[in-house]
């Protein structure tokens, strides 16, 4: 057990939430999808901290985080496509994996020993300042423990992670609530390894070509976002729910009716003008919610496959499917 410091994002908490970090040390902060539990990408040690934290299993890679665009060029190499996607999205809720740079800094560790680093620059303004004074790639996977509903507040960070990393910055609500959307860039055709934060059909738009499909479930997992059990409350999960049994809890999108919705143990609307940018801001929070009420399974009305409705739907999926 460690002492985990509660940080402001003021000038005190941003300088020393940079020296816990220089000095190898996990520290959680805002990024605009989700919060981050970081660490110096370039010592084994600190990565391992995170694993251990998140009882994350290590065949899973982390995400290396840059201040600018320029700084995450000098870790890989990136073909056009690459160089096109990042010029549209950075910074922003895109992560590119690339073929590692020969002289690349980010430790095998956190790329669970693959010849390919995933790379992005967040846009969040505490983010960036965290990232200027450690003045090197800082890993950050979700601020969660490992499979659970990831964290968009600090106070999530605290319930799943207390005592057990070094500090917490505060940066208050995350803005986008699902993840980065994942592009992997390292062979000839640009492929989505997960759905998140930039809808797939704006990716498509700057590339000019559909995006290439996701491998198969049973190839070994590029991407822990795509084991099949992820992103889980508690309770157990029914989706494209038409209506509530006795003693749910029940999560609704829109004016979308739910028939029985007077014997829900608890009711929530991701948003009620059916926003799907609202509903992705709003959904791992709602999750937590619906979960704290105790009900032993949360039902949740069909949500649109259209922009975040795609990152939404793939999160809801990975809720729902069995637990090993
Ligand atoms: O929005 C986000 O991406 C958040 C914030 C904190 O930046 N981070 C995040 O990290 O979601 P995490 O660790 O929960 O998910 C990172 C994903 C994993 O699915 C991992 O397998 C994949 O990125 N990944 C990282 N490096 C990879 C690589 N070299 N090849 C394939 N997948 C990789
Ligand atoms: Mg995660």
């Amino acid at each position: 057990m460690v002492q985990t410091e509660y940080l402001k994002a003021d000038e005190p908490g941003f300088a020393r939430a940079a020296a816990l970090l220089r000095s190898g040390l996990c520290v959680a902060f805002p990024t605009e999808t989700v919060y981050g539990l970081g660490a110096d990408a370039s010592n084994a040690t600190a990565v391992a901290r995170i694993y251990e934290a998140k009882k994350r299993p290590s065949f899973n890679p982390l995400i290396a985080h840059f201040e600018s665009a320029e700084a995450a060029f000098g870790q890989g190499r990136f073909n056009d496509d690459a160089m096109k996607l990042a010029s549209a999205f950075w910074p922003g809720p895109l992560t590119l994996i690339v073929p590692m740079a020969a002289n690349g800094t980010v430790c095998d560790l956190a790329r669970a020993g693959l010849n390919s680093v995933g790379v992005r620059v967040p846009s969040h303004p505490a983010a960036i300042n965290i990232l200027r004074r450690t003045g090197t790639p800082i890993v950050a996977p979700s601020a969660n423990r490992s499979g659970r509903v990831s964290a968009t507040s600090a106070a999530h960070v605290q319930e799943d992670l207390n005592g057990r990393i070094s500090a917490v910055l505060d940066g208050g609500e995350t803005d986008v609530g699902v993840e980065s959307t994942i592009v992997d860039c390292t062979g000839p055709e640009p492929r989505l390894l997960r759905p998140g934060g930039i809808p797939n059909d704006e990716i498509e738009a700057v590339l000019g070509r559909p995006l290439g499909h996701r491998p198969p479930p049973s190839a070994t997992p590029l991407s822990p976002g795509m084991l099949t059990s992820h992103y889980a409350p508690e309770a157990d999960v029914r989706l494209n729910a038409v209506s509530v049994m006795q003693g749910e809890a029940a999560l609704l999108f829109g004016t979308q009716a739910m028939l029985g919705l007077d014997k829900a143990l608890v009711c929530e609307n991701l948003s009620l003008s059916g926003n799907l940018n609202e509903a992705a801001s709003r959904l791992f929070s709602s999750l937590r919610r619906l979960d704290s009420s105790g009900a032993k399974t949360i039902a949740i009305a069909p949500i649109p496959r259209v922009g975040l409705g795609e990152a939404i739907n793939d999160r809801l999926e990975r809720a729902a499917a069995e637990r090993s």
